[in-house]
């Protein structure tokens, strides 16, 4: 079969770096995609925005399944229109993608099939949402209800920090429609895991656990990026907090999105804390994370082609899949200044010495080709993934692979996966 894969980040490039593997694939297509997969993928020149475009190419090339990877194309509705044009795609459709692009929506459904959250209020009044956290006082988390590419977030640990955050997402242009409702919750404390799953909407088949590190800097210092490094499994979540996770969040969210019309088919990414009282969700994602999609594809023993169609064609439950005993971590390669501003369009050199090293994996996050040459092009450069007997052996090899790779500005966490070496 013939795939064609949406982004053109990391997560992107794990994904067409894996369905390479699959015996079951011919061509694959990468939609903008990026310099890394171009051994094994064709690149496209579409506009990821143009999802009329982008369904006729699909169309065109007789695409056996298209797999959606950012937010952006899935809440714009790409999955209702590949189905209308009775095309096979990995992803929700725009009213389950509501799941990640409303976290009232979101809020409000967990809320209604009693799954755990933080305790929250909604406001689409600046006046009341301000009284709101005088009342509650800190430290509490104020968050843009629509999409905000990881920025529209604060976790504030005093008053002064909630209000800032609340003139700054409901009264400025910077959050556009995105700020004009927020969601204000209560603080939570404790581990933070990401459990990913697979499911057709009926059938859900979690992967093991991953924890991503969100903060620019070592110590969980810094402001929040998209992720600087990830590893799986995670040991903070135990046989019992699996179990938890599937019991009481993942199995009833996929439950609750069909009794409410919104049936979900593709990835459900659940952002998790492990609180004193139990699990609670921080967050839902409607596709894989990035960057734990990096460090969990390695670790997968299965035909993922195989996986992703029967998810889009509702037979996930026959679909094999086994997860390798090892472990994987992926340590994000960056410019410095992200997730502020940042210089680009540095040579990178090393790529094929990390590359060759037993077990790692380089890839491709904000690259481009120029001239003969690979130069950095965006925050989140590479993701340098590395499979390990052990998290500390996947991390020595990943740092050691790290280490070989050189580019102007570059910037990296060295502290990835630490909490499960403690
Ligand atoms: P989100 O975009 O919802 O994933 O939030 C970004 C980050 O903010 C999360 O990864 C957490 O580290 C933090 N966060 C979100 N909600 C809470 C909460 N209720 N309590 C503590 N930290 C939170
Ligand atoms: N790693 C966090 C995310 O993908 O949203």
């Amino acid at each position: 079969m013939d795939i064609l894969v949406l982004g053109s980040g990391g997560r992107e490039h794990a994904l067409v770096w894996k369905l390479a593997q699959s015996p079951s694939v011919g061509r694959l297509y990468a939609l903008p995609g990026n310099p890394g997969m171009e051994n094994v993928a064709r690149l496209v020149d579409i506009d990821l925005a143009d999802t009329e475009k982008i369904a006729d190419f699909a169309g065109r090339i007789h695409a056996s399944l298209t797999v959606v990877g950012p937010e952006a194309p899935l809440a714009a509705g790409i999955g209702d229109l590949f189905r209308k044009k009775g095309l096979k795609i990995f992803g929700p459709s725009q009213k389950a993608a509501e799941l990640e692009s409303s976290k009232s929506f979101a809020k409000n459904l967990m809320q209604k099939y009693g799954i755990p959250t933080a305790a929250y209020r909604t406001f689409d009044d600046l006046g009341a949402a301000r009284e709101y956290v005088r009342g509650q006082g800190a430290p509490i988390v104020v968050k843009a209800d629509g999409l905000a590419a990881g920025k529209g977030v604060a976790v504030a640990m005093t008053e002064t920090e909630a209000l800032d955050a609340l003139g700054r997402i409901m009264g400025g242009a910077e959050f556009g429609a995105a700020g004009a409702r927020v969601v204000i919750e209560e603080y939570l404390e404790g581990e933070e895991i990401s459990i990913l799953a697979f499911t057709d909407g009926e059938t859900l088949v979690p992967m093991p656990p991953a924890q991503d590190h969100k903060r620019a800097l070592d110590g969980d210092l810094g402001p929040n990026t998209g992720g600087m490094g990830a590893y799986a499994p995670a040991p903070a979540a135990d046989a019992a907090v699996r179990q938890e996770a599937l019991e009481k969040v993942l199995k009833p969210v996929a439950l609750a999105m069909k009794k409410e019309g919104r049936p979900y088919q593709g990835c459900l990414y659940a952002g998790l804390i492990i609180a004193r009282d139990g699990l609670k969700v921080i967050e839902f994602n409607a596709r894989f994370g990035d960057p734990e999609t990096q460090a969990l594809l390695p670790l997968l023993d299965g035909d993922l082609a195989e996986i992703l169609l029967s998810c889009a064609e509702g037979r996930l439950h026959e679909a094999r899949m086994a997860w390798k005993k090892e472990a994987a971590v992926c340590v994000a390669l960056a410019s410095g200044g992200y997730p502020g501003r940042y210089a680009q369009g540095f040579p990178i050199k090393g790529l094929d010495a990390a590359g060759a090293l037993s077990g790692v994996t380089v890839f491709h996050a904000g690259t481009k080709k120029r001239g003969g040459e690979i130069v950095t092009a965006g925050g989140r450069v590479l993701g340098v993934a590395a499979v390990g007997a052990d998290i500390k052996n996947a991390r020595d090899m990943a740092y050691r692979a790290a280490a070989l790779i050189d580019f102007g500005d570059m910037r990296y966490r060295r502290d990835i996966a630490c909490r499960a070496l403690k």
